[in-house]
């Protein structure tokens, strides 16, 4: 059975498109059969992370009918597989969110795991990538506004009866005036899964339009990044040494 998982957030901007296309790219790694969705219908951007926001055949004309969903899906670099959104205003024409649940019924069983991209919020849009996946992974920033909205969307994915599958703290910087992970699980009631650090290496990466597991494997986000994509597949994670004398050996003899 394909593992059909929806990366969300109450608030918009906190790092579910960078996640999700980092996980895509690290679970490839892991041998894993993956697709990411840009289940942001009205501003998709994971085509831009990814180097592919032109594709010919998108998810909005596999949701209006103009298309089979074969002809929409294409094969990153990375090795997973990829079915993004028509960037264009017009694209949008006709086009019902309610419907990503039938396309993703017609993948079940393709792949082991498809990740979903969903819009931020709790409006028709984000339920409708929530109402098509049955597991979540909630991304959000360690402050109250974000925790708070994490909250309510953490409220309905539960009424809607889905599988908490983590908590994701994204963009830490270890201040004093953020909250801590055991704020964050006071208020939230479920275990942080992983702990992002804030890093320029992700804003670089995207204006690479690559994965930051690949631009930059070492930095700290990568890490953690590639250490939650072995958690989801019940992996252990051994970290790499980063010390500068391992460092220099491996640029060495790499
Ligand atoms: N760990 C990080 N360190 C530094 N910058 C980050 C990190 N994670 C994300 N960002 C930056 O945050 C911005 C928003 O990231 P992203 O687009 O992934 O968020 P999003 O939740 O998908 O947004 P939206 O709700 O609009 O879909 C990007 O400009 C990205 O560079
Ligand atoms: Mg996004």
């Amino acid at each position: 059975m394909t593992r059909l998982i929806c990366v969300t957030s109450g608030k918009g901007g906190v790092g579910k498109t960078t996640l999700v296309s980092n996980l895509a790219a690290s679970l490839a790694g892991l041998d894993k059969k993956v697709m990411v969705i840009d289940g942001n219908v009205t501003t998709p951007n994971i085509g831009f992370h990814l180097d592919m926001p032109l594709a010919k055949t998108t998810l909005h004309d596999v949701m209006r009918g103009t298309a089979r969903i074969r002809d929409a899906v294409y094969r990153h670099d990375a090795g997973f597989y990829v079915l993004p959104a028509g960037i264009s205003f017009d694209e949008m024409r006709g086009v019902d969110p309610a419907t990503l649940g039938e396309v993703i019924a017609n993948l079940d069983g393709t792949m082991d795991m498809i990740i979903l991209d969903s819009a931020a919020g709790l409006g028709r849009e984000a339920q409708s990538s929530m109402d098509a996946a049955r597991e979540v992974l909630l991304v959000t920033n360690p402050d109250l506004p974000a925790v708070a909205d994490a909250l309510k969307t953490l409220k309905i994915a539960r009424t809607k009866g889905k599988e908490i599958t983590g908590v994701v703290v994204n963009r830490v910087r270890n201040h004093r005036h953020e909250m801590t992970t055991k704020e964050i699980e006071d208020m939230l009631s479920v275990p942080v899964t992983a702990t992002i650090p804030e890093d320029l290496s992700v804003p670089v990466s995207i204006a690479l339009r690559r994965p930051v597991v690949h631009t930059n494997p070492r930095s700290p986000v990568s890490e953690e990044i590639t250490r939650l994509a072995h958690a989801l597949v019940g992996l252990q994670y051994q970290k790499r040494n980063n010390s500068l004398v391992s460092r220099i050996f491996g640029f060495i003899f790499d």
